[in-house]
Parts: structure tokens; sequence; C-alpha cells
């Protein structure tokens, strides 16, 4: 009997590659490839890459070098750079990495089994084609999370933005969205294999926006609520809203819904409008605040989180202290800080300057993380003596006479175990937090 190649995946940056690497397994599997957790046993190694920020890259050129350390002694063994690095560079990562055998962008994986094949007979290749139409809408993932109870579930892929940092739109192409019917199936079946909970993902979710043949429309508050109405007992997120287009109707098919989780992610970059118009967001600080006074008022228990950018291109100790202002007057529950790193081939790059210095940037951002503790501990104490319905992901590392789970805001919570299993949803009442974790008690 033929004995299968071993595919061994490894996946960096955002939500999009996760699920990604989900649709390549399916692809490859397909093909007769079978997946190893064991990189020393692989046949293929394939990385799926992130550009984000610069740092993003350099973990990648990093474990290349360990690729090349593991190719020194299995020479037939075929590396594989996917994703959005791959699309950045192209073949310059194989003209200056030559253990990489082939590099594939994120609308070209159909057609990695083609260049696996070629590679194996020594032929290097690249295809870093951006498509207009590529959802992998027919693909049904195979799904590499642990414990399957949460899945992300693709619903559009690109950006049409422009944020003028930001590498995306460049590496993903243009926006396009998925097919509701093949979005609906995907969440059923997941529902069926024993699934409790989904994550609609896309860069900009709000401008999800679907004509069929008929011309007739689906909206992204009309996708939730189909998604939604599959199952009273699936939970069901979704991310990344975008403060431009978030609208009312979907806060309002939030509410009307208990199984949609009751937590947004609202990356607001800067508290200063003159530093949003630099960034191109197409808000302003009121504007934003205008939506987060729009969520408190139809979700009252809904929670927030953000993203966080510190030295921007010509950002002032007043533009910085009024994203700390924004910050104390949102009390964001979680939040992701990151330093400016100037993407190339951005407009950032091309027409502003990187000028804000790295120390500046540094103690800016420690600044913005130790307010963010503080909110988050805030946010954390007033949940102290309120029950939440969690729903179980798997044991605590610390101990297995533990569990931890997530209520509807997305906060996690750790409780004994006592009958409980993987998949329950527990009525869980809190009774103490440390930095990052609820703890609490079952009830009842
Ligand atoms: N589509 C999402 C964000 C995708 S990238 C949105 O618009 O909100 C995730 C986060 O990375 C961004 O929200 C931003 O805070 C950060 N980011 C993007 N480009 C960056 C850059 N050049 N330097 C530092 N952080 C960046
Ligand atoms: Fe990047 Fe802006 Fe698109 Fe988000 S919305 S992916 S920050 S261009
Ligand atoms: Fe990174 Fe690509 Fe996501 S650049 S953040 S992996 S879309």
């Amino acid at each position: 009997m033929e004995t299968k190649a071993k595919l061994y995946i490894e996946t960096y940056g955002c939500q999009m590659n996760v699920a990604d690497s989900e649709v390549v397994v399916s692809i490859l599997k397909e093909k007769g490839y079978e997946i190893t957790e064991d990189i020393q046993m692989a046949d293929v190694i394939l990385v799926n890459t992130c550009s984000i920020r610069e740092n993003a890259e350099q973990r990648v050129w990093g474990r290349l070098d360990v690729f090349r350390q593991i190719k020194k002694k299995k020479p037939e063994l075929t590396v594989g750079v996917i994703g959005c690095m791959a699309e950045r560079l192209k073949e310059k990562l194989i003209e200056e990495e030559k253990t990489v055998d082939i590099v594939v962008g994120p609308d070209a994986y159909r057609d990695l089994p083609n260049l696996l094949e070629n590679a194996e007979s020594g032929h290097k290749g690249v295809n870093v084609i951006l498509s207009r139409e590529e959802t992998y809408a027919d693909i049904s993932p195979v799904r590499l999370d642990k414990n399957h109870i949460s899945a992300f579930v693709s619903i559009m892929r690109g950006c049409n933005n422009m944020c003028s940092y930001c590498i995306v739109p460049y590496v993903r192409g243009a926006e396009r969205s998925r097919d509701p019917k093949s979005i609906i199936n995907e969440v059923t079946e997941l529902l069926e294999k024993g699934y409790k909970e989904v994550t609609l993902i896309g860069q900009n979710v709000d401008s999800y926006n679907w004509k069929d043949e008929k011309n007739e429309k689906v909206s992204f508050s009309q996708l939730l609520e189909m998604v939604a109405l599959i199952n009273p007992a699936l939970r069901v997120r979704f991310s990344t809203s975008h403060p431009k287009d978030l609208s009312d109707d979907v806060l309002h098919t939030m509410s009307k819904h208990p199984n949609i989780c009751k937590h947004i992610h609202l990356p607001a970059q800067s508290g200063s409008t003159r530093v949003l118009e630099l960034m191109k967001r197409g808000y302003t600080r009121e504007w934003y605040l205008d939506r987060i006074k729009a969520i408190k008022i139809i979700l009252p228990d809904c929670s927030i989180s953000t993203d966080l950018m510190t030295g921007f291109s010509g950002e002032t100790e007043e533009d910085h202290s009024e994203t700390l202002s924004l910050m104390r007057q949102v009390i964001y529950d979680f939040a992701y800080m990151f330093k400016y790193s100037e993407r190339p081939n951005t407009f950032a790059s091309r027409h502003l300057k990187d000028d804000i210095l790295e120390s500046i940037k540094t103690r800016r951002l420690t600044e913005i993380i130790d307010l963010q503790n503080e909110l988050s501990a805030k946010s954390k104490k007033e949940d102290l003596g309120k029950t939440f319905e969690v729903l179980v992901e798997g044991y605590s590392k610390k101990s297995k006479d533990y569990l931890y789970g997530r209520t509807s805001q997305n906060k996690v919570v750790v409780f004994p175990r006592k009958n409980y299993n993987i998949g329950d949803y527990v009525q869980v009442e809190i009774i103490d937090c440390t930095s990052a974790t609820l703890i609490g008690e079952s009830v009842i």
C-alpha cells in the first residue's frame, strides 16, 4: 500500500488565516495528503503567513531558518510559504530563502496540489494571482481546532477600505462576499458535527453585501439573522466590525436574538480625529463615540473591545492623550494594542513620514497598555456577583478539575468541573477574578 504524503501546517496572523488553513487542508486531503502534527515526520511543510506588522514577518523568517535545518537532513522535504507574506513578497521569497519551494497567495490555494506536484519533481513554483471572485464557497474546511466547540466561518474576503497604514488590501485583494447559501450550509454542517458556536469573519463584516442572480440583496444584518435562526442553541459571533459601517440594524438584530453573542469588536485605532483622517479611516472621534452610544443604548449588556495603534505618522502628545481619553470614555473590556509599523507601498509609506521615535512609540504604547489593564480590571470587577451562561470549551490549563469557557460577552471564565462537560452551557456565578480571567462557581 502506498503511504500518504504527510502535511504539516503552521498558521500565523488573524482569524482569516486560521480559516484559510482549514481550506488548504481540505484541498490537500482531497488529493491524498495526511495531516501530521509532528514537523519531523512531514513531507510537506506549509507556513501560512501574516504581513500586518514587520515583526509578524520577522517571526516567519525565523521559522524558515528552522525549516532549513530540517531540510538539510531531509532534502526531499517540500517547504511552501502561503498567505499574506507570500502575496507581498512573491518570487523574492524563493530568491532570498532557497529552502522555499513554493509561494502561494491567499486566492490561489486551489492550485496547491499542482504546485506541490511540480515541486516534487524539482520545479519551484509561484502563484500569487488575486481574484475578484474566489471565496472557496464550495470547499468544506477541515477543522483544525482541538475542542470542536467553536469554529470560524469566513463570510467574505479582501478589503476595499485602504486605510493608509494597512497592507491587507494589497495582499488580500478586493472585497467580495460569499454566497449566503454556502454559509448556511457550512454552519448547519458544523451544528450536525456537534459545534456550539460559530464566528462569522471578514475584515469588515458590516459591508457584507451579496447579490444573487435575480439581484436580490442580502446585507450583513440579514445574514446574521439567517445564521441565528438556524438553531437557538448555536451561539453566533462575528468579527470585525468597522466603525464607519456598523449600523443600528445590526445592533437591533443582535438584541432580537439571544444566541447572537453580546460582544462587538470595534477597532478605533486612535482617539484623535486628525490622526483618523491621516489614517483614512472614514470616521471622526465623534462618529465613533456615537456608535458606542448606540451600542450602549440598544445592547446594554454588550461588551466592547478594540484595536489601538500608537505612534502613527505625526501623532502628537495631544493626539495620544485623545486616545487615552477615548479609552476612558468607552471603558473597553479588552483591547489589542500595537506600535505603528510602516508597511512597504501603502499610502502612508509613500506619502507620510514614519516620524515618531521608537522610544516615544514604546512609551505611548506602555501608557495605553497600563490604562487598558486598569479598564479591564474594572470591567471584570463589575461582573463579580453576576451569573452568566458559559459555553464550556475545555479544561483549564492549570487543572483537569476545572473547566473554562466564555460568556456571551466573550469573557473567559474558569470554574470547578463537577459533572459538567466540554460543550455544555452552564450557569456560573462570578466570585473572583484575576487580570485575565473570571473565576466562578456553577449554580443550580
Ligand atoms: N480589518 C480590521 C483590522 C485588521 S488588521 C479593521 O479594520 O479593524 C488588525 C489590526 O492590526 C488593526 O486594527 C490595526 O490596529 C493593526 N494594524 C494594521 N496595520 C498596522 C500597521 N501597519 N502597524 C501596526 N498595526 C497595524
Ligand atoms: Fe486594513 Fe482598514 Fe481594511 Fe481593516 S478596514 S483590513 S485596517 S484597510
Ligand atoms: Fe495578517 Fe493577512 Fe490577517 S496580513 S492580519 S494574516 S489578513
